[in-house]
């Protein structure tokens, strides 16, 4: 292969790699409610991306973006370091739903009612996701 072959093969090889990891979402999410909040009443949650996708759930089962009351969120722009994506761009200074309110209604919504539906859920307690560490 010629230097400027090896060179292009390699440009490529690395865009590919970067692509991927700039759109696949991050495993595990370690929630700071400091930086979040301004408290800490309770031990920070982590959230295992992973374990819920895996589980059946849809990007857009949790992600949003509301117009007209459709959920039109374009999947592409949920790319690690893109702050539009956290619940705290719009939850508290845009939208009504605060944002403790967001997580807890929409963490602990899901569990109730996968639950109701005898499924396979997640914890519904304090201290089952405010872990002590
Ligand atoms: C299904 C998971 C889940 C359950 C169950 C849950 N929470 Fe949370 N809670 C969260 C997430 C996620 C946040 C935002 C991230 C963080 O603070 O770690 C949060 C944030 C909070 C906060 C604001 C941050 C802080 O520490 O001051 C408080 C207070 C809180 N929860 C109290 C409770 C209490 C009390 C219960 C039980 C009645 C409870 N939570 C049950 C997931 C949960
Ligand atoms: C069970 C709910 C849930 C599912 C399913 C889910 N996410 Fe998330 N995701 C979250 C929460 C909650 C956050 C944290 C938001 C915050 O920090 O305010 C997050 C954060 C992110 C972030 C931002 C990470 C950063 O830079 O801080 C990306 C990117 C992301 N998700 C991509 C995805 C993609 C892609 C999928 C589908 C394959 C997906 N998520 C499925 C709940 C979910
Ligand atoms: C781009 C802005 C935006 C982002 C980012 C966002 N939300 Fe929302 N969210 C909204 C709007 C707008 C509504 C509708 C409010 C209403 O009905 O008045 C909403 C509604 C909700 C509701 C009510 C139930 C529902 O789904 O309609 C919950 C719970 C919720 N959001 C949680 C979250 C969580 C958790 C995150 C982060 C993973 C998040 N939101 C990210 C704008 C956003
Ligand atoms: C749309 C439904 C849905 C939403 C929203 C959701 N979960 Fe879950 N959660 C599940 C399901 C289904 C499981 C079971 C997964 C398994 O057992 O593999 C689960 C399992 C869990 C578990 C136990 C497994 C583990 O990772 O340790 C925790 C903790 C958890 N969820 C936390 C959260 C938190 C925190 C949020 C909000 C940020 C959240 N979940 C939002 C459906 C949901």
């Amino acid at each position: 292969m010629k230097g400027y072959q090896f060179i292009t093969v390699l440009v490529a090889v690395l865009g590919i790699i970067l692509a991927s990891s700039l759109s696949a979402q991050p495993d595990k999410i370690v929630f700071d409610p400091l930086k979040l909040f301004g408290k800490s009443k309770r031990p920070g949650v982590t959230l295992s991306h992973n374990r819920h996708v895996e589980a059946g759930l849809s990007c857009k089962d949790c992600h949003h973006v509301y117009e007209n009351g459709q959920n039109v969120l374009d999947e592409g722009q949920l790319e690690e370091g893109n702050q539009g994506v956290r619940c705290s761009a719009c939850h508290g200074p845009k939208v009504r739903i605060g944002l403790e309110q967001a997580f807890h209604d929409q963490c602990i919504g899901c569990h109730t009612r996968l639950l109701k539906e005898k499924k396979k859920t997640g914890p519904r307690f304090c201290g089952q996701c405010h872990v002590k560490k």
